[in-house]
């Protein structure tokens, strides 16, 4: 049985996936027809609910991976082949504390808030009232939005907070914020960044240099997907060659 409220996944015949907290009393309307969404609190996940024209969809628990293919998104997002590490290197935890900026869609903050727990708070910061809007509401869409603390402000005043275990930075000219971000942080905390262009890791190796963030990491990921076809497996034709360089330190005061 899937109770109302829980967050669920259906995937059509031609593989299109509708991602919603599931609610008892609503329809979902889609191209193969009509699925009255309380026949889906009678069923376990993995079994196929049919369309009022019998069509056939698969009722699935998403994970955070299936969210993040579904934020929508209005700014530069990060993809989940950077968060995956990102989350590692912060340090990410159940109950745990953890600055950002900026939210922008929201991409990073729901993997943020989704494993930082219903105990864990993300400060998330963006100086765009619209982008606060947008990243709060693809929270909300998914029930996370509880576990984040919205600061709607340029950081180039501060943060306003301090001894926060781990920060990441998301922000196109993000060497003019690294004395606040020092600031807010404890003493030994990482912190991450992630730019676009080379020129601007440079500018940041720069300004690292002269603050107080030691141990520093510049790299990229790469993810090359194959076609999963047993007789010819060979890499697919296309693939996202680029999206950001991260770079991470650690703060010593
Ligand atoms: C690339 S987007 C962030 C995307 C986000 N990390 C995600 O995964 O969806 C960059 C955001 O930083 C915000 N921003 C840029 N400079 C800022 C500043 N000084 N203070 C707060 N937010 C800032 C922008 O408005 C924009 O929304």
């Amino acid at each position: 049985m899937i109770p109302s409220g829980e967050l669920i996944q259906l995937v059509s015949p031609k593989g299109k996936r509708y991602t919603m907290i599931l609610n008892a009393e609503e329809e979902l309307h889609t191209h193969d027809g009509l699925i009255p969404l309380a026949r889906i609190c009678d069923m376990d996940f993995g079994q196929a609910v049919a369309t009022h024209l019998g069509r056939e969809y698969l009722v699935l628990k998403p994970t955070l991976y299936d969210l993040l293919k579904n934020v929508q998104r209005k700014t530069q997002i990060i993809y989940p082949k950077d968060i995956g590490y990102i989350l590692l290197k912060l340090g990410i935890v159940p109950g745990g504390e953890v600055l950002e900026a900026g939210s922008g869609s929201g991409s990073l903050t729901m993997a943020l808030a989704w494993y930082s727990g219903p105990q864990g708070c993300v400060h998330s910061f963006e100086r765009r009232e619209e982008f606060v809007d947008l990243c709060a509401r693809n929270l909300e869409r998914v029930g996370l939005r509880d576990r984040v603390s919205f600061y709607s402000r340029d950081i180039g005043e501060g943060f306003g907070l301090s001894d926060i275990p781990a920060g990441f930075i998301d922000v196109r000219t993000p060497w003019d914020y690294v004395d606040q971000l020092g600031r807010a942080l404890q003493n030994g905390a990482p912190a991450g960044f992630l730019l676009p262009t080379m020129n601007q890791v440079e500018r940041l190796l720069r300004a690292l240099e002269d603050s107080c963030f030691t141990d520093p990491e510049v790299l990229e990921i790469l993810v090359r997907p194959y076609k999963p076809v047993a007789d010819r497996l060979r890499p697919e034709d296309r693939m996202v060659a680029h999206t950001g360089y991260l770079i991470f330190c650690r703060v010593m005061k």
